[in-house]
């Protein structure tokens, strides 16, 4: 496995490679855990070649955010991802990827105004520039992203098709620990109470959608969220939708020709987690 530290020699590599490959890229800032691998695995079992790009991007980070202390190893990394067969990995430096001050910014309409994109101003900007430079670098046929990220997944399916790019957005279902915790390279700060009380995110989807015939409006899954919420004193709620789940709208109704979908984020302490899942049959 051929491990990358900047753009020429990404350059040289890609040219290599035969025109009529199918190339997976897998882009990740690192810390890479089962969910990841199983992004991998699927590029492998389905591409002739796969990178998997490793970059903490400062630019999709907010002033307070974890940026400085978001985990890093990229020797861990990369012995996972030799295990799994893939090709090669991207791993360059914030200054091979900014090497000046950006002058184009993201203004992302309709699916950028709920979710992460609200509580996280800017934050989507950052995902769609950073993934912008890979794709052109990179110049894959297939990219890799896990749908614990819903939103993230939603924006870049309609990047890649305003913008033209060459290539097929692969949604890959969320991983989750044995208990249903979705798997995130944020839960290692947790601590154990705040691991354990985690589980309200998980829990509460799977409740809602266990129950999903006892529900008639939006509002009743609301308060059914808000209630179960009492139960987990160390959660802080950041956010708590019901919506369309392909243009991330609200809903006037429960139908499912809207493909109702359920979105939690919450702090945990100082550590923000997400969860989502599709309500209905
Ligand atoms: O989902 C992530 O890990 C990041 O947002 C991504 C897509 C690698 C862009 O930095």
């Amino acid at each position: 496995m051929d491990i990358i530290r900047n753009i020429p020699d990404l350059r040289i590599y890609r040219k290599k490679i035969n025109p009529n490959f199918r190339i997976g890229l897998v882009p990740t800032m690192g810390a890479l855990h089962e969910g990841h691998a199983t992004l991998a695995q699927a590029s492998v079992k389905e591409n002739d070649l796969t990178i998997v790009s490793i970059f903490v991007n400062p630019t999709q980070f907010g002033p307070n955010e974890d940026f400085e202390r978001y985990p890093r190893d990229l020797e861990k990394d990369a012995r996972m991802l030799a295990g799994l067969g893939v090709d090669a990995i991207f791993a360059p430096s914030t200054q091979e990827v900014y090497p000046a001050k950006a002058q184009f910014y993201f203004d992302i309409k309709d699916l950028d105004q709920k979710l992460c994109g609200a509580s996280r101003p800017g934050h989507m900007n950052g995902v769609v520039q950073v993934v912008s430079i890979l794709f052109h670098l990179v110049q894959p046929t297939h990219a890799y992203f896990g749908l614990k990220d819903y939103q993230q997944c939603r924006i870049i399916q309609t990047l890649v098709e305003e913008l033209h790019f060459p290539l097929e957005v692969v949604p890959c279902p969320i991983i989750r620990e044995e208990d249903g915790l979705a798997m995130s390279s944020r839960n290692v700060y947790l601590n154990r109470e705040e691991r354990e009380q985690a589980l309200f995110l998980s829990q509460t989807l799977n409740a809602i959608q266990a129950r999903r015939s006892e529900f008639s409006s939006i509002n009743e899954i609301q308060n059914f969220a808000l209630k179960e919420l009492d139960k987990f004193p160390l959660v802080k709620l950041d956010y708590f939708e019901v919506l369309n789940g392909k243009t991330l709208e609200d809903l006037s109704s429960l139908d499912p020709s809207f493909q109702p979908h359920l979105f939690i984020a919450a702090y945990l302490g100082k550590t923000r987690l997400i969860d989502n899942m599709a309500f209905g049959d």
